[in-house]
């Protein structure tokens, strides 16, 4: 049987991903903490830093009976030139399954591709489905079902803004993104979600998408890589973008405020927007713990 990899979310169905966030909750509910994984190893491949992801699936896997390997990219043969490919095929040989963070799409897909055991997305330069499994659940726990609500994006279309779009049309809620004409998300991505159904709008106007919402979201206005880009000019784009307390206003009274971390006080985001009542970004970090113990569970029953 194929392997069960878990990469992005467009490739689910809605019912899937429904029965992961199900399962989440239940295991953050206390449900009991049977050792699904129990003899079970995950190795973790960082090409870049990592607090949340790194410690949440460590963390998950043990509560789960299982056990960890890490590995940055100075550890390994990938950074004197072996193949991610050959990587796959030998790490398949001592672990359970697989869990990356990477630059690009084609190193993870090559990873599925060629291991034999499944293969989690934990962020690419592309996307960032895990993150987005704990923003859904963390914003149900908050507002009940996320079908039919609004929410807002205001800053870089980047990795976490696509899994956005993705989790938009999957989870059938309105998505509204302002971005810089220069920082847009990829036009793939938006007729990938035309094409599906989805109701994502986009815009330059971070007023006019976050009028009404019931949840403003935005992320780092440099994401680990950019800064080899040599742009000189993102933070002159991004700064109408940022989410302070004008802008909140704007959104509905009890509007959630999210953010996948780290944040950058003052840059995109202003301390008292989250470190204010109507942030949620300690649910969301925690909830990658629970989300992903149900993805993991998922990937290797
Ligand atoms: N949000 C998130 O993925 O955080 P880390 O980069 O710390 O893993
Ligand atoms: N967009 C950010 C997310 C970090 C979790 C980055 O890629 O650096």
């Amino acid at each position: 049987m194929a392997s069960r990899h878990f990469l992005d979310l467009d490739q689910f169905d809605a019912g899937t991903l429904r029965k992961l966030l199900d399962q989440g909750r239940a295991l953050k509910s206390g449900a009991p903490p049977a050792k699904k994984l129990a003899g079970k190893m995950l190795a973790m491949l960082f090409d870049k830093p990592s607090t949340r992801t790194r410690v949440s699936f460590e963390v998950g896997m043990k509560q789960l009976g299982g056990d960890v390997v890490i590995l940055s990219q100075r550890d390994t043969q990938i950074g004197r030139g072996e193949t991610v490919a050959d990587t796959a095929r030998v790490l398949s040989r001592y672990v359970d399954a697989i869990m990356m963070r990477t630059t690009t799409r084609k190193n993870l897909e090559d990873m599925a591709r060629y291991a034999t055991v499944p293969v989690i997305n934990g962020l690419t330069d592309d996307s960032h489905p895990c993150q987005l499994m704990a923003d859904v659940m963390t914003f149900e726990e908050r507002r009940g079902p996320i079908a039919g609500k609004v929410v807002a994006w205001s800053g870089d279309g980047n990795n976490v803004a696509a899994s956005w779009v993705h989790a938009a049309v999957k989870f059938g809620f309105e998505l509204r993104l302002a971005c810089p004409r220069e920082l847009m998300p990829p036009p793939a991505l938006l007729d990938w979600a035309r094409k599906n159904g989805g109701k994502v709008i986009v815009t330059h106007d971070p007023q006019q998408a976050v009028a009404g919402v019931d949840c403003v979201v935005t992320d780092a206005w440099l994401s680990m890589g950019d800064e080899k880009k040599g742009e000189t000019n993102r933070h002159n784009l991004l700064a109408p973008f940022r989410v302070d307390e004008r802008l909140m206003a704007a959104a509905k009274k009890d509007a959630l405020f999210m953010h996948c971390l780290p944040a950058h006080r003052g840059e995109e985001v202003t301390g008292g927007v989250i470190d204010g009542p109507q942030s949620v970004v300690w649910d969301e970090a925690e909830n990658r713990l629970h989300v992903q113990k149900s993805i993991l569970t998922w990937c290797l029953e």
